[in-house]
């Protein structure tokens, strides 16, 4: 099966964008950690950045069909602003069933208060948050973990 790994506004700019927040890694460096994070545990990872919400939310309904035919395991989400604005990506995460780890790079709740709140977190099975980008391999190994039936 596959996991996607889906990353939303603005995270094109890593590496280069508030390095202090977000470090220097590149998103193209992210994908790469991923995708041997899958290979180590068995699994195909699919990389996905989007600035568009709906394309967000394509990916996650079609994240759902995959889940339904056995073809996906679930999601890895940074749904970057989008996560403390879009009640249109938590009602499709929970239409399309599937599921979801939440993971955010720098620690939200440390942050401004508009950070404090997600839409993301009520849908997702699994929140990762503050472990810079190694989050995301966290996150793989968690979304495997909680979900794959070996
Ligand atoms: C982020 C945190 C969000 O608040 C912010 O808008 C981002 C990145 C993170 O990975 O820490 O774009 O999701």
């Amino acid at each position: 099966a596959t996991i996607l790994v889906l990353n939303g506004p603005n995270l094109n700019l890593l590496g280069q964008r508030e390095p202090a927040q977000y470090g220097f890694t590149t998103l193209a460096d992210v994908e790469q950690l991923c995708t041997d994070a899958g290979k180590r545990l068995g699994f195909e990872v699919t990389c996905l950045q989007s600035n568009h919400e709906g394309v967000l939310i394509d990916a996650i309904h079609q994240a759902g069909r995959g889940v339904k035919d056995g073809s996906v395991l679930g999601v890895v989400l940074n749904a970057g602003a989008y996560t403390h604005t879009s009640i249109a990506l938590h009602d499709a995460i929970k239409g399309a069933e599937v599921p979801v780890i939440e993971i955010h790079i720098s620690n939200v709740h440390a942050r401004e208060a508009f950070r404090h709140h997600s839409y993301i977190s009520p849908a997702a099975a699994g929140i990762v948050v503050g472990f810079g980008v190694d989050g995301y391999v966290l996150a793989i190994e968690g979304l495997v973990r909680k979900f794959h039936k070996s």
